[in-house]
């Protein structure tokens, strides 16, 4: 076969606008844009709008964007009925990706594929995703679920429907910018998985439910529930070293760390990594971060790998005071903006995406034999 790679490795698999990374430079960016001055300057909806439009928002635009995602967070009452019927117990994953695909029984545009229909979707589903995550958390509590509120913004919101209290601002621009570094990151497993399902000419909700299932495995979305785990099961700064070199011996993973495509430093870590710093030494206790870094410096010094987005998003969550089983699925709160972007670009040019396997079952053509004559070997 032609240009096989085992996982696809450095094959390209279409042309998109949406982001560039450099792995080699540890350089992404969205739309030509850093992700450093992005995480600076930005914001999630400004992020949003310049994924789904190619460009910056003037200011009435990313005003009038803002509004149209504030007053589409609601989810509809069956969805809260269903949420409500889920076990308490449940992965929140697994509630998002059932509860997204029952969205699209309720959704206004459901017998609509054209491009403004699926435009008003990526707006209800963004804002609907982190709906169903606050929601989950909150039923599974036994507390009450906090409406929406238009006026705040994406951040901010979240963290309201799910604790209860509007944040302060430290713990809003920790989540904004989290929410700007996981927004999107190319041919990443869960988009592909979207783009793959949006190009046979399904629908949008179907391609996000795709790309939900492919982040939840712990190689991709699900290795911060993985760091976090870990690091609680550690417990203690001085169990980190025999527990990693221990790990690292019996040819075990750790999680957070690697990467496919970067070859030095993942430009998002080097911000998660500063955030953990601040929001662990600002609550008094930098116990997770000190564990994390030494955890960082034994990886890198045995096994030459580099921390990636998901390594220091853990205990920047957790210090957030977010349950551990909320973290992949707050990354989906994020990449449904990536996801979206992707599932429109690819629609406007599309073409089925269909590749080839490298054959290496018995040789053709094999007997067919008749019941009696078969023997398991
Ligand atoms: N811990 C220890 N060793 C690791 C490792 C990790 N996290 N990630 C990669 N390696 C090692 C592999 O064991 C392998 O070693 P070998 O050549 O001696 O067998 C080598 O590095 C290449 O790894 P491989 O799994 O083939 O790379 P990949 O490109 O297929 O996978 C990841 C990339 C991200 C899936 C992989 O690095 C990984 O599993 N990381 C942990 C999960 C994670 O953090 N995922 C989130 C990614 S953003």
């Amino acid at each position: 076969m032609p240009n096989f790679r085992e996982g696809l490795q450095d094959i390209v698999a279409a042309s998109s606008s949406i982001c560039y990374i450099d792995g080699d430079r540890g350089v992404l960016s969205y739309r030509g844009i850093d992700i450093h001055e992005l995480a600076e300057k930005s914001n999630f909806e400004e992020v949003c709008y310049l994924l789904w439009f190619g460009r910056l928002p003037l200011d009435y635009e990313l005003a009038a964007l803002a509004a149209e995602m504030g007053k589409n967070r609601a989810l509809p009452p069956e969805i809260i009925d269903i949420l409500r019927m889920f076990p308490k117990d449940a992965s929140p994953m697994d509630v998002l990706r059932t509860a997204v695909s029952a969205l699209a029984f309720y959704d206004p545009d459901r017998e609509s594929t054209l491009p403004e229909a699926n435009l008003r979707k990526t707006y209800r589903l963004t804002g609907q995703v982190a709906s169903i995550v606050a929601a989950t958390d909150r039923i599974r509590k036994g507390l009450s679920i906090i409406p929406p509120d238009p006026q705040l913004k994406h951040a901010a919101n979240f963290i309201q429907m799910l604790t209860g209290t509007k944040p302060d601002a430290t713990a809003e621009r920790a989540l904004d910018v989290a929410l700007i570094l996981h927004a999107d990151h190319e041919f990443n497993a869960s988009t592909f998985a979207a783009r793959v399902t949006a190009a046979t000419l399904s629908d949008v909700h179907s391609a996000v439910v795709s790309a939900i299932g492919a982040l939840k495995g712990p190689l991709h979305g699900g290795a911060n529930i993985e760091v976090m785990r870990m690091l609680l099961a550690i417990g203690e700064l001085s169990k980190v070293e025999p527990f990693v070199r221990e790990t690292l011996a019996s040819k075990r993973k750790i999680s957070g760390f690697g990467h496919r495509v970067y070859h030095t430093e993942d430009p998002r870590a080097t911000h998660l990594r500063q955030m953990s710093e601040d929001l662990c030494r600002s609550t008094g206790n930098s116990k997770w971060f000190e564990m994390s870094h030494l955890i960082e410096k034994i990886v890198k010094q045995e096994k030459k790998l580099n921390a990636n987005v998901d390594f220091y998003s853990a205990t920047v969550y957790y210090t957030l005071g977010i349950a551990v089983d909320l973290f992949t699925p707050i990354f989906a709160v994020s990449r449904i903006s990536g996801w979206t972007a992707h599932i429109m670009e690819q629609l406007n040019n599309n073409r089925l995406i269909r590749p080839r396997s490298d054959y290496t079952g018995p040789t053709y053509p094999a007997p067919y034999l008749p019941m009696g004559k078969r023997k398991v070997s």
